[in-house]
C-alpha cells in the first residue's frame, strides 16, 4: 500500500507529555523524524493537571502520562515502567543504609513538587498511608530544579528514576521501605476520537523505541 511507505507519511502530530517523560520523549522524536520527514510535530510538556486540561480541550492527538484519568473515557496502553525513588545527595549519611524505615523520612528536609503534579499526589498518598509527616522545606515546579536542589544539599525528594538519566553521580537513590513507588507511563487518547494514521504510526514507533530506554535505565546504580 502506497500510504504505508515510510517517506510518504505526512501530516501533523500533536503530543503532550507529562514532565517526567521529557527525559526520553524528545530524544525519541529524533529518529522518528528521520524515519518520517513528512510529519510535523508539536510537543507540550506539562504536569498531570496540565495534561488533563489539554485532554479536556481536545488539544492533542496523544497524551503521554502516568495516571490514567478515571472520569474521561480513554483508550490507553502502558509502555514503560516509571518507578518513583527517594533521592538524596551522594554524600548523605542515609546513602549507605539499607532498608531505611519510611518514618525516617520525617526527620529530613523534604523538597516537594507543586500542587497539580502527579508525582506529588503519589508521594503524598504513600506518606499518608503510613502516617508519615515530612517537613516540606521547599516546593518546586520542576524535576530538574529539584535535582539541582538535592545536589546542592537543600534536602531529599521523591522523583521518577528516569530523571537521573544520564546518570551524573551526584545524587544517590535511598533504599527506603515501600519504595520505589511502582508506576507506568501510558500512551492515552480519548476513546471517542479516531486516531490518525500519523498518530498510530507514532504509537507503534514509541512501543518499540522504549526498549532502548529500558536498557539505559539499568545503568543507574540502585
Ligand atoms: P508530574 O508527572 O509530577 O509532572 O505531574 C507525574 C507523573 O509522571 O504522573
Amino acid at each position: 500500500k502506497v500510504a504505508d511507505l515510510k517517506g510518504l507519511k505526512q501530516g501533523q502530530l500533536r503530543l503532550s507529555a507529562i514532565t517526567t517523560a521529557k527525559y526520553f520523549v524528545p530524544r525519541l522524536l529524533g529518529p522518528f523524524c528521520q524515519l518520517y520527514p513528512g510529519i510535523d510535530i508539536s510537543l507540550q510538556v506539562t504536569n498531570h493537571e496540565g495534561i488533563l486540561e489539554r485532554m479536556g480541550n481536545n488539544q492533542d492527538d496523544l497524551y503521554i502520562m502516568t495516571r490514567v484519568p478515571e472520569n474521561i473515557d480513554v483508550s490507553y496502553q502502558p509502555f514503560l515502567e516509571n518507578p518513583l525513588v527517594v533521592l538524596a545527595p551522594k554524600n548523605h549519611p542515609l546513602a549507605k543504609e539499607k532498608n531505611i524505615p519510611i518514618q525516617r523520612l520525617s526527620e529530613e528536609a523534604f523538597i516537594m513538587r507543586e500542587p497539580g503534579s502527579g508525582t506529588r499526589k503519589a508521594v503524598q498518598s504513600l506518606l499518608k498511608e503510613h502516617d508519615v509527616k515530612v517537613k516540606v522545606k521547599l516546593e518546586l515546579g520542576s524535576n530538574e530544579a529539584i535535582k539541582q536542589a538535592i545536589a546542592g544539599g537543600l534536602g531529599i525528594s521523591v522523583l521518577s528514576r528516569h530523571t537521573l538519566i544520564p546518570y551524573k553521580g551526584d545524587i544517590a537513590i535511598l533504599d527506603v521501605e515501600y519504595f520505589p513507588i511502582q508506576g507506568h507511563w501510558y500512551v492515552v487518547h480519548p476513546s471517542g476520537k479516531q486516531l490518525s494514521i500519523v498518530a498510530k504510526t507514532y504509537c507503534e514507533y514509541l512501543l518499540d523505541a522504549v526498549k532502548q530506554i529500558r536498557d539505559e535505565s539499568v545503568t543507574i546504580p540502585a
